[in-house]
């Protein structure tokens, strides 16, 4: 798995803030185009606003595809996505995670030996053809295992798209590892819960298999943020504001998003805001704090989380802005620290999966 961080020298976390955000401004302006800071939008404001560009996690493989001159990607986000970033830019450029504690939770509960283990039973009992779809919240493993089995990885962005290309050319899906995003988009596209088959990767007996081979096959893996959002939070906000609209991301629970009013990615929830008529109210099931910036950027709307007292993703917190000057400050010296690699094997099967995405969302 990840390796930890190790401490960061104590200069970086008794200086002053203000002495910080000098050094790192100071830092940028001197590596000019030999940096760029891409930033995922659940970052706290003490490190985003040095993002030079934020998105959500489609956009920020986007970018890093698209991003052939800068010599240091540094990545405000978590360890798939400084993955992705790796395997999508070119081997003299480096990508480095300034904190390498910033995992994802979700990414770690699919784990490559239980997923083979799982394709060769679907694969042994079914002769339907069954594609591996991968949420990018995975490891580089789990991809490449995707993009040599003919399948792809998809994001909550374009995960709709991708459903819709390969359940309507009558293909059957095995979706990793989110459950979550999985049965929402299965539902949404049309799917009935019968045709919908839940993988216990712990029970491994109690995975009944059907004669005929499910439309979605859905490993059992969460998002620990979001899968706190609960159906009851959607009621109270609506009895608490009348004429609220609940718009959650589609990592919640199907119970959630079949309460709320609108569901979809990052993007798309920032998308609808910010187009939202002034005075409208809005209650956002996603991570606190996009919602508390999507607040502080929209003055002129009310907009409060679908539940006040949800943690933050720590993994994405863990992303400071001491952090953030230690791997600067470093870069500045030559040095690279917290450089994310993957293996060239495993980078040449998960640019197979990680392309058809990309090729798809044009
Ligand atoms: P997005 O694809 O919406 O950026 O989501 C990434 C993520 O980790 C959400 O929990
Ligand atoms: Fe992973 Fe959830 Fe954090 Fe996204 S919000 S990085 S899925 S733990």
């Amino acid at each position: 798995m990840y390796k930890s961080q190790q401490p960061i020298p104590d200069e970086y976390i008794v200086m002053s803030e203000q002495e910080r955000d000098e050094r790192i401004r100071t830092i940028k302006a001197d590596l000019g185009s030999k940096l760029v800071i891409l930033g995922h939008h659940y970052q706290r404001d003490e490190v985003i606003r040095y993002a030079d560009y934020r998105g959500d996690s489609l956009k920020l493989a986007q970018l890093a595809a698209q991003e052939k001159k800068a010599e240091y990607i540094v990545f405000c986000g978590v360890h798939f996505m400084a993955e992705t970033a790796d395997m999508l830019t070119s081997s003299e450029q480096k990508v480095i995670l300034p904190d390498l504690g910033a995992g994802c939770p979700m990414a770690d509960m699919a784990e490559l030996g239980d997923v083979e283990v799982c394709w060769n039973l679907l694969t042994t009992q079914y002769t339907q053809d069954i594609i591996p779809v991968t949420y990018v919240n995975s490891s580089a493993e789990v991809k490449a295992f995707c993009g040599r089995n003919g399948g792809m990885t998809c994001t909550s962005s374009n995960a709709p798209q991708i459903f819709t290309q390969l359940l309507g050319n009558g293909k059957s899906i095995l979706f990793l590892p989110d459950e979550h995003l999985g049965r929402n988009t299965g539902l949404k596209w049309g799917l009935h819960d019968q045709d919908i088959l839940l993988w216990n990767r712990e029970n491994l007996e109690e995975v009944e298999l059907p004669k005929e081979a499910p439309k979605l096959i859905l490993w059992d893996g969460y998002c620990t943020v979001h899968q706190k959002f609960e159906p009851q939070q959607v009621d109270e906000v609506r009895k608490k504001y009348p004429g609220i609209k609940v718009i959650v991301h589609p990592e919640c629970s199907h119970a959630v998003v079949e309460k709320a009013d609108l569901s979809g990615s990052t993007d798309f929830i920032i998308r609808q805001i910010s187009e939202a008529p002034a005075g409208s109210i809005w209650a956002v099931g996603t991570e606190i704090n996009l919602v508390h910036r999507l607040a502080q950027e929209n003055p002129d709307k009310k907009i409060v989380s679908l539940n006040e007292n949800t943690c933050r993703c720590v993994m994405m917190n863990r992303i400071s802005q001491p952090h953030l000057l230690w791997a600067l400050d470093n870069l500045n010296k030559g040095e690279v620290v917290n450089q994310i690699t993957v293996d060239e094997k495993i980078t040449a099967d998960a640019i197979m999966a990680l392309n058809r995405m990309l090729d798809l969302s044009k």
